[in-house]
């Protein structure tokens, strides 16, 4: 509504100043508080960098600028963070930044405790003790708490003070662990086991960068056991492979029950990662009565018998084939075998 609508003859002078105070002077001011900071002159990357760049620039070992690239220097973004967002105010470091010794920033996560490739050949000639994990973490969950990372706290890596930058890289676009293909070699550094498992000759594609561990593990930890995507081992293999899901008419309790009972989904020496070869994996669970117990032979003349048929190519599965679950619907008591 106009303003000068309420003013008489006599005030209208005053009125038009109120008016022109209003959009002129009143609604800037607002404006600045709504639309998104900008740099001032400066600022090199960042809104608000300049108490820190005018020391810290891209010659250092460890170039800082870059991460005016990525997505932390978004600046029209109002979330957007600044260098003290992460390190801390560290007024004391950048007032004592030039003497000889200068006083550590708040928080400081030093490069050889992070994923940065070749880390070890960045030598500063003053290097600082890294702040704890724990601090190191909530700099960033102050942001980023919720959605993947509700479970951070409880997780196997907080509770063993891995931090979020002993995976992730921030001041370049190349940040590894989000990367299939150099995520693989980035968890093994830390998983020598995992790293055997996977290249034995039965594996996923992980070590071929087809996938990575985040597709069955959420790193930032999960409500089910051992970090899982998905709340149980079978939910998280289900993603891939529907078909094991079922229903099928005729369920092998091992299988809805978890599918590591049978398989290493990281690998095995056995074809399809399997823990052990048929017969002696189903020999594990099916050893009271009848032909399952049968001691494993070699085939002899008469090697029509289920015996020596349970030791030779796929075991067991000779006969057995839909060891997952069959869905035949024979009318007889046993066609509830897995048979086809
Ligand atoms: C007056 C110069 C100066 C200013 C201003 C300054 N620094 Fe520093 N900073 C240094 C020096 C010198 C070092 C020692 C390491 C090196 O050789 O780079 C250092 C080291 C650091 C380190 C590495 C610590 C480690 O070992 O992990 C971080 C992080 C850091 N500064 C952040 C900041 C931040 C954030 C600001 C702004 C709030 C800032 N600095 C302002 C001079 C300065
Ligand atoms: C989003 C969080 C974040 C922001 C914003 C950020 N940093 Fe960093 N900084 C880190 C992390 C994490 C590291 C450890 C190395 C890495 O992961 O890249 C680091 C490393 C450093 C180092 C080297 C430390 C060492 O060990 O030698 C310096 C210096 C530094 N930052 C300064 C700055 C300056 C200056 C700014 C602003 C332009 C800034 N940082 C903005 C998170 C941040
Ligand atoms: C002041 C807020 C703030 C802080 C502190 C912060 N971030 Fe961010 N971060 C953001 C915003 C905003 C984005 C971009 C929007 C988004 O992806 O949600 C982002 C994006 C990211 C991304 C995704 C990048 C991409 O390319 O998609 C990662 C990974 C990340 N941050 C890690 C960290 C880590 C690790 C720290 C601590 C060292 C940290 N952040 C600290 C605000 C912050
Ligand atoms: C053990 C390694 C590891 C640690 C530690 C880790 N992350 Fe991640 N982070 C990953 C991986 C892997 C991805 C990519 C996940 C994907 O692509 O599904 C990721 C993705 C992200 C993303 C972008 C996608 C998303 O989920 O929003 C953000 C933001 C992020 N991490 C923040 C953090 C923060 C904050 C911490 C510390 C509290 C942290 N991360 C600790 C490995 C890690
Ligand atoms: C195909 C899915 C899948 C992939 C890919 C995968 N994992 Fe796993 N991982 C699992 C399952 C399922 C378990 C739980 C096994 C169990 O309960 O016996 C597990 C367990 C683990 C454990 C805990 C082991 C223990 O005995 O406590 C670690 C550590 C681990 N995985 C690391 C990794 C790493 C590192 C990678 C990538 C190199 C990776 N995983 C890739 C499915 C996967
Ligand atoms: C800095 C070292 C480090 C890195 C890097 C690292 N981890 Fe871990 N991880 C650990 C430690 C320590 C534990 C807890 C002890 C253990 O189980 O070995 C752990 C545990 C785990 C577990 C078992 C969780 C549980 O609840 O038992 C899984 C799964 C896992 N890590 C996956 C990953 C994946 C995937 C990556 C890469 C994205 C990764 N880790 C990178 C150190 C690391
Ligand atoms: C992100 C998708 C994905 C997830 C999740 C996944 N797999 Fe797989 N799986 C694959 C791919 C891809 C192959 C390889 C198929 C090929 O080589 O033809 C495979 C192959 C297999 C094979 C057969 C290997 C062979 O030698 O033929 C088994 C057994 C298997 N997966 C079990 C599991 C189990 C158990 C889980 C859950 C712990 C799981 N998978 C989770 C994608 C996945
Ligand atoms: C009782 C042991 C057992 C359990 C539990 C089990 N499997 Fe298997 N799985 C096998 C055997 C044995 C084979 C080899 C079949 C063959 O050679 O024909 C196999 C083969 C596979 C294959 C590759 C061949 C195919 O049929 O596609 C995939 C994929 C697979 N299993 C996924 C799973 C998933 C997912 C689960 C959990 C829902 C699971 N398995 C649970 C015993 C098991
Ligand atoms: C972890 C234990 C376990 C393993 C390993 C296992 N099974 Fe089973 N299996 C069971 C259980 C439990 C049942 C349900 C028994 C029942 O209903 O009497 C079952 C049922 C069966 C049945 C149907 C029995 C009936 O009476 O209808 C067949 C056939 C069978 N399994 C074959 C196999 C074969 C072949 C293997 C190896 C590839 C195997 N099992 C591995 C636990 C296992
Ligand atoms: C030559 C085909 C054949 C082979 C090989 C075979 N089975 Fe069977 N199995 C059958 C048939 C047919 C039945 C149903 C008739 C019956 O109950 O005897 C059966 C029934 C079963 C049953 C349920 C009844 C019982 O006897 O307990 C189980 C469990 C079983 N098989 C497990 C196995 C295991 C474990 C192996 C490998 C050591 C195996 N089978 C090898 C054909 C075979």
């Amino acid at each position: 509504m106009d303003a000068g609508l309420f003013c008489g003859l006599a005030g209208r002078l005053k009125c038009v100043l109120f008016a022109l105070s209003f959009l002129f002077l009143g609604y800037p001011a607002y404006a600045a508080d709504t639309t998104t900071p900008t740099k001032s002159s400066r600022d090199v990357v960042l809104v608000g960098d300049a108490v820190c760049t005018k020391c810290h620039d891209e010659d250092q070992a460890y170039p800082v600028l870059r991460i005016g690239k990525t997505r932390h220097g978004v600046n029209a973004d109002a979330r957007t963070p600044t260098c003290t967002s992460c390190h801390g105010e560290s007024e004391e470091h950048a007032r004592t930044g030039d003497d000889d010794h200068p006083q550590p920033p708040d928080i400081t996560y030093s490069v050889m405790n992070s994923a940065v490739p070749g880390a070890e050949r960045v030598q500063n000639d003053i290097s600082f003790a890294p702040s704890p994990a724990s601090e190191r973490s909530a700099a960033c969950l102050g942001c980023h708490e919720g959605s993947s990372r509700m479970f951070w706290a409880s997780s196997a890596h907080s509770n063993r003070d891995v931090a979020c930058n002993n995976c992730h890289q921030i001041h370049t676009g190349d940040d590894r662990v989000r990367d299939v293909q150099q995520q693989t070699e980035l968890c093994f550094g830390c998983h020598k086991e995992q790293r055997a498992q996977m290249h034995r000759p039965s594996h996923h594609p992980v070590p071929e960068g087809l996938m990575g561990c985040s597709d069955c593990h959420n790193p930032h930890g999960s409500a089910g056991t051992k970090q899982l995507a998905k709340d149980s081992v079978n939910e998280t293999c289900f993603q891939c492979h529907v078909e094991k899901r079922g229903p099928f008419v005729h369920n092998h309790q091992p299988v809805t029950e978890d599918c590591a009972i049978c398989h290493n989904p990281h690998g095995t020496t056995i074809a399809k990662m399997l823990k052990a070869r048929p017969p002696f994996l189903c020999q594990e669970c099916h050893s009271h009565s009848s032909h399952p117990s049968q001691a494993a032979a070699l085939p002899d003349v008469r090697a029509s018998s289920s015996r020596q048929l349970g030791s030779v190519g796929r075991g067991c599965l000779n006969c057995h084939t839909n060891i997952h679950g069959g869905n035949s619907t024979e009318n007889s008591p046993t066609a509830g075998r897995f048979r086809r």
